[in-house]
């Protein structure tokens, strides 16, 4: 993964083209939150001036406005979209990589023992996450991978593939040249970390 900054929201603020668009976007709210709330954190630490207050308000605000919660410490990168953001809960210290698309009701958090390191999950780039799944530990997701809806992920994913069910198995690839579900027959040649299709190889 390349180095994630915190919370871009670059992407999603030109893709709301007009003021009213960004006015009713809410996954440019959520985001925008997120990061103003990362830099009065930052700038709370450096000046040691009273931002607290603040930083509660916002994170109280954003929860109202969205019904999601992205914990201060957790790292969005560049370039993610959340098509209907609500009931998203994404705990302390998740990272999650660039061009990721988030739907409705994921979870990415620790299995509750949130003081243990490393329990918190890693999203790679491009991968998405569909509505309702739920990602626990300190595990990776890997790039390109794709976690079917309703799914409890508690193992790491390798890149480009389809993983649904509780608890999630790997049921397919996606191609990593052309994006195509990979054909069940290709499995056995699937021993890289960049599964191609027949098409492809
Ligand atoms: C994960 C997903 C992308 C897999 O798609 P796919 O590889 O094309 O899978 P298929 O549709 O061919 O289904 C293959 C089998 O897996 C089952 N299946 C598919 N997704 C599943 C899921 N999330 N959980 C459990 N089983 C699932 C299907 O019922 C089917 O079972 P069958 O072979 O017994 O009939 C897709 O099913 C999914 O979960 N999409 C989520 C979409 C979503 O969240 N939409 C909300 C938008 S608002
Ligand atoms: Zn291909």
């Amino acid at each position: 993964m390349e180095t994630i900054r915190f919370s871009s929201v670059k992407s999603l603020s030109n893709k709301a083209k007009t003021l009213r668009d960004k006015l009713f976007s809410l996954e440019l709210q959520l985001l925008s939150c997120h990061r103003l709330i990362r830099n009065l954190i930052n700038l709370r630490n450096k000046t040691k001036l009273p931002f607290g207050i603040i930083v509660r308000a916002l994170v109280y605000l954003t929860q109202v406005i969205t019904s999601c919660h992205i914990h201060p410490s957790a790292r969005i990168g560049e370039n993610c979209s959340f098509p209907h953001p609500t009931g998203i809960v994404i705990g302390k210290n998740t990272i999650v990589g660039n061009n990721v698309r988030i739907f409705q009701n994921v979870t990415l958090g620790s299995h509750g023992y949130a003081n243990k390191p490393n329990e918190y999950p890693i999203v790679e780039d491009n991968v998405t996450l569909y509505a309702g799944a739920i990602v626990l530990g300190g595990i990776h997701v890997g790039f390109g991978a794709t976690i079917g809806a309703g799914s409890i992920v508690t193992r790491d994913i390798p890149p480009y593939s389809i993983a649904y069910g509780n608890p999630a198995r790997i049921r397919g690839y996606h191609c990593s040249n052309c994006g195509n579900k990979v054909d069940f027959s290709d499995y056995n040649e699937l021993i890289s970390e960049k599964p191609l299709c027949k098409e492809c190889s």
